[in-house]
């Protein structure tokens, strides 16, 4: 059994994209599945098929081979490039697989300090799940299934959590930098952290001052590591679990947070009347634009909590801002925050750009791998 593309379908594999789109599919098999891609009598790729979704066809290697031991051969390789990590750091959080960015499509696999979160969100892997349970076990001391990802139904699959091997507890915690941190493994966000960040809020370690606003801050990700070298450190954010989790983490430091539950938008411009000022500010929304047709409305949105936030920082102050959506391109990024540095009127200088970190990888011709924007910006 195979899938047979038409030239656009194939023009996208030969460019090395992952993806073809269910309108560039000529025939294929009913069910979901592992099989070859053809142009005509031309192989392209093996791929994770669902012919019951738009996007149908998700490549993970460029030569022929069984598609099976293919798969998990790339499963090894992923799983190979973070020993040296694993070994150096058990106790800290990493990503053992990045999906598309390891050729292993629609598949996430998190490591939190020896326990392990595994998120599937394409058909084909529902059945493999023993065999990636079973190439993780020397890894950790649980694997969990968290397959509670909405995208899942797009893809007629149920929503479940339950382990796949051992006793996955209900949280672990991780070291990272000079902090730990709880993660809630069975109900977080995402499998329980946002990793792809960690570099990131390690570099706030280098800063101190008096006060430092973490808006969008979850469980206290780059606020605890302010707490280091800052007085004050306020953390915002609309979800009232995430900042008891926050409250909770900082006390597991022995470190001063305050948390706050509200609106960004509105927060950041009740600072702004009152006439506050920051040393520095931290900005990690959610990703604004889930879809190409919300970029228009995605920028504003970007731009406000930049401009607002540029605002209320004193000279010399600094902005860490971040975009986790792929779909605002890094010079949109830049083009965004030199924009609301104009309509603030303040003169920015780029100190650092960063994105995801090395365990998040992404492949040159397939952009969407690449989502997350990280500045940091010096407000002169
Ligand atoms: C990408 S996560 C932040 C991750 C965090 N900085 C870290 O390093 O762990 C985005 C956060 O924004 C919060 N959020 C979403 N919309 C919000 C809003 N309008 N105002 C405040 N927080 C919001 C979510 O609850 C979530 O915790």
């Amino acid at each position: 059994m195979r899938i047979l593309v038409n030239e656009r379908g194939a023009e996208r594999l030969l460019s090395r994209h992952l993806w073809v789109f269910r309108r560039d599919v000529l025939s294929g098999p009913d069910t979901p599945g592992l099989f070859p891609v053809y142009w005509g009598k031309r192989f392209l790729a093996l791929a994770l098929y669902n012919p019951h979704t738009d996007l149908s066809v998700r490549a993970y290697r460029f030569r022929p081979g069984d598609p099976i031991e293919a798969l998990l051969e790339n499963l090894d390789r992923a799983l190979a490039r973070r020993q040296a990590a694993l070994a150096t750091e058990p106790e800290g959080g990493f990503r053992l697989v990045h999906a598309e960015g390891d050729f292993l499509p629609g598949l996430v696999v998190d490591y939190y300090a020896g326990h392990v979160v595994v998120q599937a969100t394409a058909h084909a892997w529902e059945g493999l799940l023993p065999q990636v349970a079973e190439r993780l076990r020397p890894l950790a001391r649980s694997v969990l299934a968290k397959n509670d990802a909405k995208a899942r139904e797009l893809e007629g699959l149920p929503l479940y959590v339950r382990p796949l091997w051992g006793e996955p507890p209900a949280q672990a915690v991780v070291r990272e930098g000079g902090v730990r941190y709880l993660v809630d493994l069975q109900g977080g966000q995402k499998t329980g952290a946002f990793l792809d960040q960690r570099d990131n809020r390690i570099l706030m370690e280098r800063f101190s001052g008096e006060r430092a606003l973490d808006v969008f801050s979850y469980a206290g990700g780059f606020g605890l590591h302010l707490a280091l070298g800052f007085k004050e450190v306020i953390s915002v954010d609309s979800s009232r679990e995430a900042l008891k989790r926050a409250e909770e983490n900082a006390r597991l430091n022995g470190l001063s947070l305050k948390t706050l539950e509200a609106n960004a938008f509105d927060h950041l411009r009740q600072l702004e009347k009152a006439g506050e000022r920051f040393d520095l500010i931290v900005l990690d929304p959610p990703a604004f634009a889930k879809g190409k047709k919300d970029l228009e409305r995605a920028y504003r949105a970007y731009k406000e909590v930049n401009l607002r936030a540029i605002k209320l920082l004193k000279e010399g102050g600094l902005l860490a801002t971040a975009s986790c959506s792929h779909h605002l391109s890094e010079p949109l990024f830049y083009q965004m925050l030199a924009e609301a540095a104009a309509d603030a009127h303040r003169t920015l200088r780029v100190l650092e750009r960063r994105g995801q970190g090395w365990d998040h990888p992404v492949l040159l011709n397939h952009p969407e791998t690449h989502y997350l924007k990280f500045a940091l910006l010096e407000v002169l």
